[in-house]
């Protein structure tokens, strides 16, 4: 049994998430958690709310909240929502947590005693009519670079450059929109991580076998001028960690916290922590500290192209630079972004479908499917209204819910609600077996290598290899002339829906579990030997026939559904 550490990067806390930040991380992080505990593995699977940094102050003013209340709440609507997807996390932390408060104080200290980081007086911008600094996202003006009017602070959204207030020319503030801004020297931590260049590339080189995405990015950040810059790792802000070294005051640090950055990967770690101080396990350092056991753990991280800097970049940097034993990550799946109907998706302009949107629309397992179908693996990808109908109705109600239906309902009509029994195996029976047997393993070694469109794609060519099997076998023909052959051809059909059930657990759980129950069985053991899978259900086991596992979506709705998402969400 191997042990698989996953985390999927954590959403910010500001607001509810599109289904483009799902399928980028949550989501397939969650279809390999599933998948390998399936295959019988030890995992932890890990996320959290990210809920420091100028987004959270921002989104709590807005809401006319106190921050911590705003997050608070707003933790709890994420939590209530990755429930409703069925993102099956070990469990879900808070980078705010007191966990991590210690642990990100305790790294900033290590980190300082190994000569890391060094004090620098900066130039920040102050706004005295707001009377305080204008860090990141509280300011905003024309980005020097493309000239785009609403650049922020940190970043402009428009050509992507990574920004400081500084650059931006025209600045205002973001809290009152004053301009009556002034450069003021302020004193700022900076983590060295540009002498650290050798020792990360190194690293980067062993990782051989990591997506193009993920390495193609990493290695410009490593190689460009501007990626592996020393990196401010503090803000002058009052919602954050407070800056301390350990559990010590760190001298003219006083009143400023670290910055969102340097705290959230962290909370990969402080997560687990939160885990065992929940009461849901003993034991965190098996999973985190390659002295204390984690040195077996195989730890796979889940997100999306922006974030693969500070992944293979800077949360790197601080794990090394402690000198600690602890575990580095050793794959990381990236994805690209994906689209909304001939735009982007955009949470500061509503654009696209939101995750509680999309459930008060339909069960998550149609969304699941779509989603991961069509995951923005090796470019980006584009939702469209069509192509989700069209792949909901073929794949899920044409193909697999049209099966499941088809057989329960003619046995229940010609040999009653229980297994039959019928003769011997055919040519057929042998011909869909050997078919079977190579299309499994083509979708191990997919969900193995987390190729997750060709894993949607095997798994799909299984789901119609038994509906061929079952259209060419026609058990209603034979049945009025050798009722044995159609008994034995239903019983194998009867068990391919529960061999379907145990394999398309990681994409759609709630169908999966609805099918286990109607084939009245727990065994959910993954198939080794497909013929032997293929007798878990025993002649004389009885079965229910279920309620429509998939229906489909109609012309009108799909109109309908395109209307009340075309515009912003209210
Ligand atoms: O891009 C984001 O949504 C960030 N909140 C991801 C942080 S991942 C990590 F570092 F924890
Ligand atoms: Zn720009």
């Amino acid at each position: 049994m191997a042990r698989h550490l996953i985390t999927s990067a954590i959403p910010y806390i500001n607001g509810i998430k599109h289904l483009g930040n799902l399928v980028g991380s949550q989501l397939p992080a969650d279809l390999f958690a599933r998948y390998q505990r399936g295959r019988g593995h030890e995992v932890m699977f890990l996320c959290a709310t990210d809920e420091h940094g100028t987004p959270a102050e921002l989104a709590a003013a807005k809401a006319g909240k106190p921050v911590a209340e705003y997050c608070a709440e707003m933790h709890e609507t994420q939590a209530e929502i990755a429930r409703g997807f069925r993102l099956s996390f070990d469990h879900f932390g808070r980078s705010s947590s007191p966990q991590n408060h210690r642990l990100t104080q305790h790294f900033a200290a290590r980190l300082d005693a190994a000569g890391l980081i060094e004090e620098r007086v900066e130039t920040q911008i102050y706004s005295k009519t707001d009377g305080r600094y204008l860090p990141d996202r509280y300011i905003e003006g024309t980005c020097p670079n493309c000239g785009f009017e609403s650049a922020r602070g940190d970043q402009c959204d428009n050509c992507t450059k990574q920004l400081d207030p500084v650059d931006l020319i025209e600045p205002r503030s973001v809290i009152s929109g004053s301009t009556d801004l002034e450069p003021r020297e302020t004193k700022h931590l900076y983590l060295k991580q540009s002498g650290m260049r050798g020792q990360l590339q190194e690293w980067i080189d062993s990782k051989g076998d990591w997506p193009i995405l993920t390495t193609s990015i990493a290695k410009k950040w490593l190689n460009d001028g501007d990626g592996l810059q020393d990196r401010g790792i503090t803000r002058d802000l009052d919602w954050g960690i407070p800056v301390k070294k350990g559990e010590a005051d760190w001298p003219g640090m006083e009143g400023k916290v670290f910055y969102v950055w340097f705290d959230a990967p962290i909370e990969y770690i402080a997560c687990a922590q939160e885990w065992v101080d929940a009461g849901k396990g003993e034991d965190w350092e098996r999973w985190w500290r390659t002295d204390k056991g984690a040195d077996d753990v195989r730890y796979t991280q889940f997100m999306g192209k922006d974030n693969v800097p500070f992944h293979t970049l800077s949360f790197p940097a601080t794990i090394l630079g402690s000198g600690e034993p602890w575990k580095l990550v050793d794959y990381i799946k990236s994805f690209n972004y994906l689209n909304y109907d001939g735009g982007q998706f955009s949470t500061s302009r509503g654009r696209g479908v939101f995750m509680d949107q999309a459930l008060e629309v339909l069960p998550a397992d149609y969304w699941r499917w779509w989603l991961l179908s069509h995951a923005p693996e090796s470019s980006d990808a584009e939702f469209t209204w069509e192509n989700f109908q069209q792949s909901v109705n073929k794949d899920l109600a044409d193909v697999l819910g049209n099966f499941v239906s088809r057989v329960t309902k003619f046995c229940r009509s010609k040999f009653g609600e229980e297994v039959p029994e019928g003769g011997a195996y055919g040519e057929r029976e042998e011909a869909l077996i050997a078919d079977l047997e190579r299309r499994l393993r083509a979708y191990e070694g997919h969900m193995d290598a987390i190729e997750v469109r060709k894993a949607a794609m095997e798994l799909r060519g299984i789901w119609v290899a038994g509906n061929e099997y079952l259209q060419d076998a026609a058990p209603w023909a034979s049945f009025k002339t050798e009722p044995e052959t159609a008994a034995m051809q239903i019983r194998l059909a009867l068990n391919l829906i529960r061999f379907y059930a145990v394999l398309s657990a990681p994409f759609i759980p709630d169908a999966s579990a609805q099918l286990m129950e109607a084939m009245k069985t727990e065994d959910d053991a993954w198939p080794g030997d497909v013929a032997q899978a293929l007798a878990s259900l025993p002649a004389g086991h009885g079965f229910t026939v279920p309620e429509v596992t998939f229906r489909k979506i109609t012309d009108e709705e799909r109109e309908d559904w395109q209307a009340r998402f075309a515009g912003k969400r209210d």
